[in-house]
């Protein structure tokens, strides 16, 4: 079956789509508002030891497992599996994993269809269609289907379309222009009054905050969930690696371009908002917090844009374009964990089974619009919080402590053979051991202890 797997053409491709996953909805409006928060660069520098020292690193793991493999997580783990108990637990942990990829789909898709609403709202106002603009920045049933659908379109289209007509063709095209947007936009919001205050922000450390326990746990949890770790999304992308690819190299690449934008979309995050607070818009809440998450996207910026006259329409077609660009590369890997796996362990055509396991998200994403009000909070929490750390932990244990270090070193000698010299090999195995794995833990204890 090997041989009729996908692969993606270049290390360019590859880097481009794994970024592409890892820069999301997460990148552009989590990290900011939290950094804004949580003592500026005090934590953009707890942000960036976390995310090399150990995101990084469970990174790694995803990928080499997915390289070895060439296979969905669910073989994956049992092919280096050496007891049926293994097996059984590595097997289930592959399926948990394609189960939580499609949730985290099902609500990622129904913010998605938000952002693609803001910005066809602003092109009708820009060409005089005000009521329909409106409608569709107003919260409704209708508007919020209509949106997820419209998202979850364009997701199963590409995810059809197979590795490298579908996802790196996609990922290389769309991912170039989130970059240049992002950097206009940012360039753009600068130039104008109150951008300075928002990057003192943003800029000026205070320690104090930043190292407090809790937080550092929360640097971690987003620096997961900003990599797409812990549910097979990387896995598999590493599945569609060539052999001669240098594996440390792609995933720093990987992880450098993830952290960057993040850290780039603060110099626009935050200046927008002391923009807003300078043109009269409340940024702060009765209790002089930061206005931060979805009240930040869906009230602060449309109200900065509406106070700039018809550069503020533009800017906010930009934005919401540049949201719905970031989230579109990242729902299509978590649509491909599924799909990978009934394509691969079912033999059911690719076109077939994307447009099946789309259309069934569509049907849960159905579901939360109708009982949004208890059923949105829960199925984030329930997969980012809890299911996400502890799929991760069984990644870091199976590389650790299942998988032989010969093996492991034989991997990853396919693309580097020098590399039992250098600083990756010494340190990287026992890191991901020991060091991750309980750090992990920790996570997961905390969030199970609320
Ligand atoms: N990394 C994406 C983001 O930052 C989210 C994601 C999570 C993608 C899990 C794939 C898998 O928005």
């Amino acid at each position: 079956m090997a041989s009729a797997r996908g692969e993606f053409s270049s290390r360019f491709g590859f880097v481009m789509a794994a970024a592409g996953s890892a820069v999301g909805l997460g990148n552009i409006w989590g990290f900011p508002t939290q950094a804004a928060s949580n003592g500026g660069a005090a934590f953009l520098l707890v942000y960036l030891v976390v995310a090399f020292t150990l995101a990084y690193p469970a990174l790694m793991a995803e990928l080499i497992i997915g390289r070895h493999a060439h296979a969905n997580a669910v073989t994956a783990l049992r092919q280096i599996s050496n007891t049926g108990a293994q097996r059984l637990i590595g097997g289930s942990a592959g399926i948990i994993g394609f189960i939580v990829a499609s949730l985290i789909l099902s609500f990622y898709a129904i913010v998605a269809g938000w952002m693609m609403a803001f910005c066809l709202s602003s092109l009708l106002t820009l060409f005089g269609g005000e009521s329909a603009a409106a409608w569709l920045t107003s919260f409704g049933f209708t508007r919020n289907v209509l949106g997820m659908l419209l998202f979850m379109g364009l997701t199963v289209a590409i995810i059809a379309r197979g590795v490298r007509d579908g996802i790196e063709r996609w990922s290389e095209r769309l991912m170039p222009v989130l970059l240049v947007t992002l950097v206009v936009l940012v360039i753009y919001v600068m130039t104008l009054e109150g951008a300075m205050e928002g990057l003192k922000v943003y800029l000026l450390p205070d320690f104090k905050r930043a190292l407090a326990p809790d937080l550092i746990l929360n640097a971690l949890g987003s620096a997961f969930f900003s990599l797409s770790l812990g549910v097979g999304t990387m896995l598999i992308y590493g599945s569609y690696l060539d052999d001669r690819q240098n594996l440390p190299l792609v995933g720093g690449m990987v992880t450098a371009v993830d952290i960057g934008i993040a850290v780039l979309a603060g110099f626009l995050v935050l200046p927008a908002m002391y923009v807003a607070l300078h043109n009269g818009v409340e940024i702060f809440t009765p209790d002089g917090k930061l206005i931060s998450e979805d009240t930040l996207i869906f009230t602060v910026l449309p109200e900065l844009f509406n106070s700039m006259g018809l550069a503020g329409i533009l800017v906010s077609v930009f934005f919401f374009f540049l949201m719905s660009i970031a989230a579109l590369t990242s729902s299509i890997s978590m649509l491909e964990v599924p799909v990978a796996y009934v394509v691969e362990t079912r033999g059911v055509a690719r076109r077939k089974t994307a447009y099946l396991i789309g259309g069934c998200i569509a049907l849960v994403s159905t579901a939360i619009l109708l009982n949004f009000d208890s059923l949105f909070g829960l199925v984030i929490t329930i997969t980012t919080r809890y299911s996400q750390p502890l799929i991760g932990f069984l990644f870091c244990i199976y590389v650790g402590w299942v998988w032989h270090r010969d093996q492991l070193l034989q991997e990853l000698r396919k693309g580097n053979p020098d590399i039992e010299q250098g600083l990756f090999w010494k340190i990287w195995p026992w890191w991901v051991r020991l060091v991750c794995p309980t750090i992990i833990l920790a996570i997961f204890l905390q969030s199970l202890l609320g």
